[in-house]
């Protein structure tokens, strides 16, 4: 059976933007029986936060607490550390060395960055240059074959899929060509209605958020603005409220509320209290758990993952050492 891999970078707070774009699928990958690999992108996280990896260290326990509150069951897959598994990095040596620069060049995240004269200049090193290589030495390493990853990864996994594929040939070996698995979900935009949800922004909710900030922060969101008064109607494609139904309530009630915003049968205020109970239902026992999982329940999990990640990146490396005899 296929091996399924992604990895998340913890950068900062997670969100329900993570949650309705990734962690949910991973979720259901894991219940679907499959073979899963779950890991922290920590290295890929220190090329953008070299100056400031107290970040990276805090956000380990949000992240970790946050999947396992998700569904995530750590007995059943290992959720571990990049930097904990060092056959990552001899790999992405080995990677580095079949991947002509050129390849690397092409990578959409490194031409954003040498396009944009307002990127961070932190990015300006050959680490993040060579972001993509490393990325398919984590997938290969477990023999990765499916990564649930975000439309912005895609570039990513082709890019792996080629390193792969001339490492198959130039050693006859069969490591699997790894696809990506698109999330289901487009991008949950943020609460004052931008196209991202971020916390450098400030506008998120997190996925420990109380019940009464969630509320709060969906009275705040942004509505249709061209709509008049409650008795004339509104148009939920232009609403950021509609766009968390879509993620949040069950499809017959969004497609109610569409109708019903449409026919002025529904108040913003009364959609948005529809909204806040259908999200408090999905996040308060998420919050829950996410609360009763201790800093000190994360490092026992994440070093019971690594050990169960070893098993399989050493064998992998065992094999990869005899092809390349070296
Ligand atoms: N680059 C991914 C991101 O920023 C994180 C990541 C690192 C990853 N290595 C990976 C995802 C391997 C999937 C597979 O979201």
């Amino acid at each position: 059976m296929d091996t399924i891999l992604t990895g998340m970078r913890p950068t900062g707070a997670l969100h329900v933007g993570h949650y309705v774009g990734v962690i949910r699928n991973m979720v259901a990958l894991q219940k679907s029986g499959a073979e899963c690999y779950f890991f922290l992108a920590d290295w890929h996280a220190y090329n953008a936060l070299i100056d400031n990896v107290d970040v990276i260290t805090k956000s380990r326990y949000e992240y970790v607490k946050g999947w396992i509150a998700a569904g995530l069951d750590p007995k059943i897959s290992p959720i571990y550390r990049q930097s904990d598994i060092p056959e990552v990095l001899m790999l992405n040596q080995i990677f580095q060395c079949l991947t002509p620069p050129g390849w690397a060049d092409r990578s959409p995240s490194w031409k954003d960055f040498i396009n944009n004269p307002n990127a961070s200049r932190l990015l300006d090193n050959v680490g993040f240059f060579a972001y993509p290589i490393l990325q398919a030495a984590d997938i290969a390493i477990v023999k990765g074959k499916r990564v649930p990853v975000g439309a912005d990864q895609v570039a990513h996994i082709e890019l792996a899929r080629e390193i792969v594929r001339k490492f198959n040939r130039q050693y006859k070996a069969n490591l699997p060509e790894p696809e990506a698995l698109l999330t289901t979900f487009p991008k949950l935009p943020g609460t004052d209605g931008g196209t991202k949800m971020s916390s450098s922004i400030g506008n998120v909710i997190s996925l420990n958020e109380t019940e009464k900030s969630l509320q709060k922060k969906v009275n705040k969101m942004k509505t249709d603005d061209q709509r008049g008064g409650v008795e004339q109607p509104g148009n939920p494609d232009n609403c950021t409220v509609y766009d968390f139904h879509k993620a949040f309530s069950p499809s017959n009630e969004v497609s109610l509320i569409n109708e019903s915003c449409r026919a002025a049968g529904l108040s913003c205020g009364e959609c948005k209290m529809k909204l806040g109970g259908n999200m408090k239902d999905i996040l308060m026992p998420i919050a829950e758990r996410f609360n009763q999982i201790s800093d000190s329940d994360v490092n026992d999990i994440l070093s019971d993952g690594a050990r169960k990640a070893k098993v399989r990146t050493h064998a992998t490396w065992e094999e990869i050492k005899s092809l390349t005899k070296f």
